[in-house]
């Protein structure tokens, strides 16, 4: 883990076009697809990011052939010969995605056995959503000191109805129905558009699915999956990350290779406030005009104002006037950056563990900071760049994790921000 370190000096209005990079949380899904299929999946515009190295890492350890083209930004997967179904403690621990591979691992070869997983400390992420869904098609699941034990004979397709609308929940349940016998119904699904990337790339390789992207997806199970190569969907919350920092600084950017339809939760709220946004066929621009206003913001399941970019919209309320409440209703502890946010010299403070209210606009100084997960690192980003002074954000491989080349992305449009790389000290030798 690096101990890297990002120094961003504020107070530079960002402007220029920014391209935005395929989806971390589309990717995951679909990397965990390929389990589904003995034939190749190729995936273009691949995220070159931690928590995708650490899936094809992941993948690897069960005998899936990797072949990974960085400078193409494509990877390809073939998972004809496995040779373990078993996750291991440290994938599963460093990210949630790891639990995705148990839905393709029970429909493909009728086992699989994984830790509870972990991911970004953002509140509770249980998996009963997925492990009720295996059960009720037919697997049996046994757990042992926080380690899953799934095994099922060939699944049947059911009628489940999530008590959540699971993001994860739903994909893989999704991916576990595809090859059951027999017609599954899930009701109450999630309909984020990361979930309905997965579908089509599902139904590419031969599935049969309906209704994804609403809350009831139809899947008549199908014998056998085949190989596909598509593109990965881009990255909404990448996207939403630069149009908040474009409008925060008084900026103007421009966003290409998005999906204006999946921006709109965010290019709505940033208009609410006091942006003009202009949109094309795939590009949105971001403009600031004059003064930002406060304003209530509730996160919730997609079409809602997404739980990703909710730090970030609190950085940015920092600079509106009046008081603004953001509302996280998604996980129960995503407000960890509120302290961090105050070291800077914010007027936010929590109320009910689940409501920030923000006080602006506050002219921000630049502090010490440390990234307490993905989301609230991009938020401390976008504070430094509105703030006086120097600010260091510290634990950036929560950042890594999820954002390509965020730093040299922003210095394109001007900001100043570099890594400061911290070189592990060499071993003293024994020899
Ligand atoms: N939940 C349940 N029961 C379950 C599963 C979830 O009650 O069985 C609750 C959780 O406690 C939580 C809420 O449902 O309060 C949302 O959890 P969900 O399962 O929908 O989210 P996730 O699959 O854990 C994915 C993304 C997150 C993103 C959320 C919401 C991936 C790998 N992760 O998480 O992404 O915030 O959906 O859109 O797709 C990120 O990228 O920074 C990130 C955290």
């Amino acid at each position: 883990m690096s101990g890297d370190r990002f120094v961003v000096r504020g107070g530079v209005p960002l402007r220029g076009a920014v391209q935005i990079s395929g989806s971390k949380n589309a990717a995951l899904p679909i990397l965990a697809a390929a389990l589904l299929t003995r034939e190749e999946v190729v995936l273009d515009n691949l995220p070159l990011i931690e928590d995708i190295r650490r899936m094809l890492a992941l993948l690897g350890s069960l005998g899936v052939k990797i072949d990974l083209d960085e400078s193409a930004h494509r990877v390809r997967i073939r998972s004809a010969d496995l040779r373990s179904f078993t996750i291991d403690g440290e994938h599963a621990t460093a990210m949630r995605a790891s639990f995705l591979t148990m839905g393709p691992l029970l429909a493909r070869v009728g086992q699989g056995i994984a830790p509870a997983p972990g991911g970004c400390a953002i509140g509770r992420r249980p998996v009963n959503v997925d492990i009720k869904g295996f059960t009720a098609m037919g697997a049996t699941c046994r757990e042992e000191d926080g380690v899953y034990k799934f095994t099922a004979d060939r699944l049947v397709g059911q009628r489940l109805y999530l008590d959540y609308p699971s993001h994860t929940g739903t994909e893989n349940l999704l991916m576990a129905a595809c090859l059951a016998k027999g017609r599954t119904i899930i009701k109450h699904a999630s309909t984020e558009p990361e979930v309905v990337a997965l579908a089509e790339c599902l139904v590419r390789m031969g599935a049969k699915i309906r209704g994804a992207g609403s809350s009831l997806i139809e899947i008549e199970g199908v014998g056998e999956l085949y190989g596909v190569h598509l593109r990965c969907l881009s990255d909404r919350i990448e996207a939403g990350t630069f149009a908040i920092a474009g409008l925060m600084t008084g900026g103007d950017v421009t966003l290409h290779d998005v999906n204006v339809a999946h921006l709109e939760p965010v290019t709505h709220k940033l208009a609410d406030v006091g942006g003009v946004i202009e949109e094309g066929d795939n590009w949105v621009r971001v403009r600031a005009n004059g003064h930002l206003r406060a304003c209530e913001l509730q996160t919730l399941p997609y079409p809602g104002f997404p739980t990703d970019l909710q730090a970030c919209f609190a950085a940015l309320l920092t600079q509106a006037e009046g008081t603004s409440f953001v509302h996280e209703r998604v996980f129960d502890d995503r407000l960890g950056y509120v302290s961090e946010l105050r070291k800077l010299g914010a007027d936010i403070r929590t109320s009910g563990g689940q409501t920030a209210h923000i006080d602006g606009p506050s002219q921000l100084h630049g502090a010490e900071t440390r990234a307490g997960d993905l989301r609230a690192g991009a938020a401390l980003i976008l504070a430094g760049l509105v703030a006086d002074g120097e600010t260091e954000i510290s634990d950036i491989h929560h950042i890594d994790r999820g954002y390509e080349q965020l730093d040299g992305k922003l210095r394109n449009l001007g900001a100043r921000i570099e890594r400061v790389r911290v070189r592990e000290p060499a071993r003293a030798s024994h020899n």
